[in-house]
């Protein structure tokens, strides 16, 4: 299970393994400013503030600088979380734009951290 944390909100959204940080907040009804989705302009830049990611695909190198690579500057679009990840949007613009989307995240998010019962004996 993987769980993104957005702040300052402390926001805690499910994410299925494979999702980018992008799709994830989109599977759980939010949205936010993003432009070719590709990795190639840099509209998408979020800062991860603790956790681990990697690039499902290849980002253009003119977009993030080695700079921001160490600093933890990450393109949402392309960056899949390798853990729970903590971020911090840039221009504050998350808006839950499909509560039932978000009911449903939660829902899941919820059964995900829930402690597994063992199989019952016979
Ligand atoms: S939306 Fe263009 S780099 Fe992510």
């Amino acid at each position: 299970m993987t769980t993104i944390i957005v702040q300052p909100s402390g926001t805690e959204i499910h994410v299925e393994p494979g999702d980018t940080v992008l799709s994830g907040l989109q599977k759980a009804g939010y949205a936010y400013t993003v432009g070719c989705r590709r990795g190639g302009c840099g509209i998408c830049k979020i800062d991860v503030l603790d956790g681990e990611f990697s690039y499902c695909r290849p980002v253009a190198e003119t977009v993030i600088t080695d700079e921001e690579r160490a600093d933890g500057t990450c393109l949402s679009c392309r960056a899949v979380p390798g853990d729970d990840l903590t971020i911090q949007m840039r221009d504050a613009s998350l808006r839950l734009v499909n509560p039932l989307l978000g009911q449903l995240n939660e829902k899941a998010r919820k059964r995900a951290k829930a402690p597994s019962t063992p199989p019952e004996e016979q």
